[in-house]
């Protein structure tokens, strides 16, 4: 079993100033995403993937200001703005681990009644896996939002960038957004696929059709500006709970067998 308070644990305890808060209005990426949290709100309890990074907790904080009584923050970053936040926040509880592995996210036994995803699907290697490890502890709804590849040619494109030649028509700059600090997040480096790396330009069809697999319908949805490559833009939405799919691929499950004893001549000496 994932052990949640342990995390608190290991945060030394000490007096520091508190963490800056860096959620600005007027901002349109972050706009967007609270827009998302306030249309999912109220709830009793929130568990939000993904949350360290630049922000510190931030959205987890905007979760108990909202009313949350209680918000897990599922991370694999530690940074000592987020502890000093984690320190005053008796209610914010932090998981270590990586929510796309399939075995600690089984012994993961919590659940939300919503979940927060943003900026977190597009560094998933396990796509489609961990979009069902997120789902499967959210019990009435997901926010998500991020960076969103226009409509191509062919309903439901997902597009892999790293090794992706087609550069000019993919990068994601978002340098109009920031004032101009980032000019290319670096994505396209065949090697580089873990989930500190941009992995994937995904269309709103796309996520649609995965979220109805998984029985999930969105419910609210926001479009917010383009980014400086006018092929991708801002977008979120919340999608609600509906119904359980019986016939997903999570839920066929063949009787494990013993693999067959290795021949003499295949063992290792
Ligand atoms: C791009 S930041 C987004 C931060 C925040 N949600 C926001 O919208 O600004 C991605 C965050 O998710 C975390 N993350 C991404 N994939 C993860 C995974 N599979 N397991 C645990 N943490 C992950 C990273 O450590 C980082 O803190």
């Amino acid at each position: 079993m994932t052990n949640v308070t342990e995390s608190h644990s290991r945060i030394e305890s000490g007096r520091r100033p508190p963490p800056p808060h860096p959620l600005k209005a007027g901002d349109p990426i972050m706009d967007l995403k609270l827009a998302m949290l306030d249309a999912a709100m109220p709830a009793q309890s929130a568990m939000v993937f993904g949350d360290v990074w630049g922000v510190y907790g931030a959205y987890s904080q905007r979760c108990l200001d909202l009313g949350c009584e209680n918000v897990y923050l599922v991370d694999s970053l530690q940074t000592p703005e987020f502890e000093q936040r984690l320190r005053e926040q008796p209610n914010l509880h932090f998981v270590y681990g990586d929510f796309s592995n399939p075995q600690w996210m089984m012994d993961l036994d919590r659940e939300a009644e919503i979940g927060v995803a943003f900026d977190v699907l597009l560094h998933q290697g396990p796509l489609t896996g961990a979009i069902h490890l997120i789902l499967d502890h959210c019990q009435r709804a997901i926010c998500i939002s991020q960076p969103t590849l226009k409509e191509r040619d062919l309903p439901n494109t997902v597009v892999y960038l790293p090794g992706n030649t087609a550069r000019e028509e993919l990068s994601p700059s978002y340098s109009h957004l920031d004032g101009g600090g980032t000019s290319e997040i670096h994505v396209f480096d065949p090697l580089q696929v873990n989930h500190g790396h941009w992995l994937w330009g995904m269309t709103r069809s796309f996520l649609e059709s995965v979220l109805l697999g998984e029985g999930f319908e969105i419910v609210a949805e926001q479009r917010g500006p383009d980014l400086a490559n006018p092929n991708w833009y801002l977008w979120g939405c919340v999608a609600e709970r509906k119904r359980a799919n019986p016939r997903h691929w999570s839920a066929s499950h063949p009787r494990p067998t013993r693999a067959p004893d290795r021949p003499a001549s295949e063992r290792k000496p």
